[in-house]
């Protein structure tokens, strides 16, 4: 552990109880709070030898080699995270009340801009500028409502664990994604990050690309096109026809056909209106067509089509 450190601390805490002298009791307290302890981790450990507390040493966080770790050389330890802990370490009287440390989660007594801000102090950089005034950032969700810095294994980045922890505020979400036809998230195959930055991505979107479209691009890259006839709304918003969480429709399909199609597609030219229960509309004879995959018996192309003849999406 850095000494320079330790003194700047104890300086600084000494400094707090005097200027506390002259104004109130409570800020000699705070002040105090700040203090750096003199042993480091082993401070801490003396009384906080639990499982819980002793895992962070076997996290990429406790690695003593690494500089730019809290238990690197010249770094504050646990403090790093949980702030100066030379009061809370100190005995308390009887009946007094042991001053607190940093505590971490939303639904922690400390501002969520203290705690996030122990994080920034070495993460600005690998979170990037997109969290600043993202969703998560304007809600004051804090890094530790997703990420859990105790554990050996982060579930938050764990592909297997992940949905569970943004499901935590995330409830209809979770319910979609329970629907009958969605990503593979239960299989532990895919995570909410594969469509998501987390940390946003800039300010106004939290897809992990640029588009909606370009999201989808990046795992179906047969999508992309070009296509010598294009379907207008594939290339313009998979999501006009697909639930990207899940659905209970196959494909994951906003709507069935016919009713996807002909929420777009009036009878003009083609007769398209509702389908009829003998076939297509104004057709004289029943349609055996319009069983199954109804209008996509005929236009499978729905995504676009590259035959020479596909301009009705039908090869
Ligand atoms: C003398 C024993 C002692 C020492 C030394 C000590 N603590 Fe604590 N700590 C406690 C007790 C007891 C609690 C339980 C809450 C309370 O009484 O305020 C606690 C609570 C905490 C909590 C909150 C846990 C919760 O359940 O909410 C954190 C975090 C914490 N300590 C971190 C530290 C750190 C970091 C250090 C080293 C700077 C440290 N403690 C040193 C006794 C100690
Ligand atoms: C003293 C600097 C420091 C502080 C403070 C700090 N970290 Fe880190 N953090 C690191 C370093 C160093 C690594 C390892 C980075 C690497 O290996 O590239 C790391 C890694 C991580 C990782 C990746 C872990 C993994 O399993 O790959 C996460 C997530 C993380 N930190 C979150 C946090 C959160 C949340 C806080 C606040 C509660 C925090 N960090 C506070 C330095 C710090
Ligand atoms: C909404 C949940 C969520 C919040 C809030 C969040 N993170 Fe993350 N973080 C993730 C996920 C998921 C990943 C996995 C990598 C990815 O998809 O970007 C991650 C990755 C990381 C990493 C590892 C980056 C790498 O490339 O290895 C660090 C460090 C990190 N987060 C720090 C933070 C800090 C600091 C904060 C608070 C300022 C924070 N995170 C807030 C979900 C979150
Ligand atoms: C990288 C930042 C970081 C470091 C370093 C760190 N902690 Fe924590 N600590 C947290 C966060 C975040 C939480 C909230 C729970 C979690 O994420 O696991 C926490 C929670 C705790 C708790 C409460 C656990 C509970 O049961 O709720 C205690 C006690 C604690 N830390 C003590 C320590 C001690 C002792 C050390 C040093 C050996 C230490 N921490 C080092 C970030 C850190
Ligand atoms: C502690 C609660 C919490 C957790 C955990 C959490 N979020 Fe959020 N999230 C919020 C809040 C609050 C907002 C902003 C309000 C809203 O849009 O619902 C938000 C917004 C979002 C948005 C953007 C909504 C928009 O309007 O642009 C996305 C996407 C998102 N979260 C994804 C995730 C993912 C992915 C995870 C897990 C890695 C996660 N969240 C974990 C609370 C949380
Ligand atoms: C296949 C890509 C994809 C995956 C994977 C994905 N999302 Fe989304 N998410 C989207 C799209 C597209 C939108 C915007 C359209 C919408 O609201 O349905 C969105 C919107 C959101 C929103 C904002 C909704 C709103 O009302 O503004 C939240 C919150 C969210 N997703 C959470 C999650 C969570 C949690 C997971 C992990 C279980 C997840 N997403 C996985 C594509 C995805
Ligand atoms: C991170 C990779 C990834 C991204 C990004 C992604 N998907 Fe997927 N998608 C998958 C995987 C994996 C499957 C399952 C494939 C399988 O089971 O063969 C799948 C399946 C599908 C299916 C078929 C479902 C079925 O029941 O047959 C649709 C439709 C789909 N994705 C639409 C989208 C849309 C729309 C987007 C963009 C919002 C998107 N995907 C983004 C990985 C991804
Ligand atoms: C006009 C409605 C519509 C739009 C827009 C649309 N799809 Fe589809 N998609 C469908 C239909 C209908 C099916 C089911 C096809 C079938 O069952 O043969 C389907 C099936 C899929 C499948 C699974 C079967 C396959 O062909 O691989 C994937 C993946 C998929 N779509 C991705 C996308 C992506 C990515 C986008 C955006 C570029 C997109 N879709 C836009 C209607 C649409
Ligand atoms: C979100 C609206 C929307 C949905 C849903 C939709 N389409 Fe389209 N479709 C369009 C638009 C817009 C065009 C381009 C029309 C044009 O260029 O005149 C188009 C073009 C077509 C064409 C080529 C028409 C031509 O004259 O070249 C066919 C065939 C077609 N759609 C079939 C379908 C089928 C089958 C479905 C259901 C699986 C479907 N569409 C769902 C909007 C939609
Ligand atoms: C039995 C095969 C078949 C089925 C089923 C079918 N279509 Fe068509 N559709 C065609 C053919 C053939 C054309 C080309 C007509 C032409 O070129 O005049 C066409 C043309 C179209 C066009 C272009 C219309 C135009 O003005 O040129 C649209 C849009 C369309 N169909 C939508 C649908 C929708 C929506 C459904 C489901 C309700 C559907 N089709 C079911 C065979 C079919």
């Amino acid at each position: 552990m850095d000494s320079q450190k330790f003194l700047r601390a104890a300086v600084l805490g000494l400094a707090g109880m005097l200027l506390a002298g002259i104004a109130s009791a409570q800020s000699a307290a705070d002040d105090a709070n700040k203090a750096y302890s003199r042993k480091g981790a082993d401070t801490c450990i003396a009384c906080h030898d639990d499982a819980v507390s002793l895992a962070v040493f076997r996290t990429p966080h406790g690695v003593p080699t690494d500089p730019r770790s809290p238990f690197g050389h010249g770094q504050l330890q646990c403090e790093a995270c949980h702030g100066g802990g030379d009061a809370h370490a100190a005995r308390v009287r009887r009946g007094q009340e042991r001053p607190p440390v940093i505590r971490f989660g939303s639904d922690m007594p400390d501002a969520v801009g203290v705690q996030n801000g122990m994080c920034l102090e070495c993460h600005d950089g690998s979170v990037g500028f997109g969290w600043h005034g993202g969703p998560h950032d304007n809600d004051e969700v804090a890094c530790a409502d997703c990420h859990t810095s105790h554990a050996t294994l982060d579930p938050v980045l764990q592909t297997g664990t992940q949905p569970d922890v943004c499901f935590d505020c995330h409830q209809l979400q979770r319910s979609e994604t329970l629907k009958a036809f969605s990503h593979p998230f239960f299989e532990g195959k895919m995570a909410c990050d594969g469509c998501h930055a987390p940390h946003g991505d800039s300010p106004d979107t939290t897809f992990a690309r640029q588009t909606l479209n370009d999201t989808c691009y990046e795992c179906h890259a047969e999508k992309r096109g070009p296509y010598l006839w294009e379907h207008a709304p594939a290339s313009e918003d998979c999501g006009l026809c697909h639930s990207p969480h899940g659905s209970n429709h196959p494909g994951m399909l906003t709507a069935r056909a016919p009713l996807l199609c002909q929420s777009c597609h009036s009878q003009d030219g083609h007769p398209s209106i509702a389908q009829e229960a003998d076939g297509l509309a104004g057709a004289s004879m029943p349609s055996q067509y319009l069983l199954g995959q109804s209008c996509l018996n005929c236009h499978e192309q729905v995504h676009g089509s590259n035959h020479p003849s596909g301009s009705k999406l039908m090869r």
